[in-house]
């Protein structure tokens, strides 16, 4: 199977901890034993502060996302330094580049692509144009909420829902002044358009990404103890 995982700079790359890129790198390198795994890293903390330092000297908001995507690429040499001979040895700038690199066998790990949009936005592209099996979007949240929980108490939890309901409750999310979602809405809108079943989960213990998609694979129960996050599917 041929799964995107789409890991958050939030979860991937907090602190910049070589042993937490080495855990990551283990975990990918045991799925690509069975699966094909095309990563999209997230820019996290650094990217935050390199864009705000850009915003203040005043920088646009196009050049500032060119920063954004610069960081992104640098997680995703780091990635690719931890996992050594079984990468892709560059991160592909472009989709088109993303399917050549998948032709190596290896296991291949990129970050942004263009301004104006995140990680899971190529993430959902790159699902679509590679006809992924499936895509998982593994983030600091454990899944999609009916509203954003650390703002508000009442929030609920969704174990399944459809594309159309992400993006109902990523629009009305965001438009709520303060709060976010686990997905930004034009990725959200890419995953209703190609449809590919997708996961949104607590990414940040290597191993439960591991489990989720084994999980998957056998159609099997959930383990205890896992938690499974949000799945949006039609089927
Ligand atoms: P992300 O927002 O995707 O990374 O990219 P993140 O901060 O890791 O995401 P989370 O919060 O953990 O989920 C960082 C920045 O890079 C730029 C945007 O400015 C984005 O905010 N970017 C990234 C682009 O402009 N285009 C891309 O294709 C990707």
């Amino acid at each position: 199977m041929l799964f995107v995982i789409s890991i958050g700079g939030s979860v991937l790359a907090r602190d910049l901890n070589p042993e937490r890129f080495k855990k990551y790198a283990s975990m990918l390198e045991e799925l690509s034993q069975e699966h094909s795994i095309v990563v999209v890293t997230g820019g996290g903390v650094a990217a935050r502060q390199y864009i705000e330092t850009a915003r203040q000297i005043g920088a646009n908001e196009v050049t500032c996302d060119f920063i954004g995507i610069d960081v992104t690429r640098l997680n995703a040499q780091l990635l690719i330094a931890a996992l050594g001979k079984n990468a892709y040895p560059e991160p592909p700038l472009n989709y088109k580049d993303a399917e050549l690199a998948l032709a190596s066998g290896k296991i291949v790990v990129m970050g942004g692509v263009i301004p104006g949009q995140t990680t899971d936005m190529v993430s959902a592209v790159l699902a679509e144009y590679l006809r992924a099996d499936m895509m998982v979007i593994a983030t600091s949240v454990d899944g999609v909420y009916s509203s954003d929980p650390a703002t508000d108490e009442n929030a609920r939890k969704f174990d399944v829902m459809t594309p159309k309901e992400l993006l109902d409750v990523v629009i009305s999310t965001e438009m709520k002044a303060g709060s976010k979602s686990p997905v930004d809405p034009l990725a959200a809108k890419m995953i209703e358009r190609c449809n590919i079943d997708t996961i949104v989960m607590d990414g940040t213990q290597p191993e439960m990404i591991s489990n989720v998609v084994r999980q998957e694979c056998a159609k099997s129960k959930p383990v205890e103890g896992i938690k499974p996050g949000t799945r949006i599917t039609t089927k």
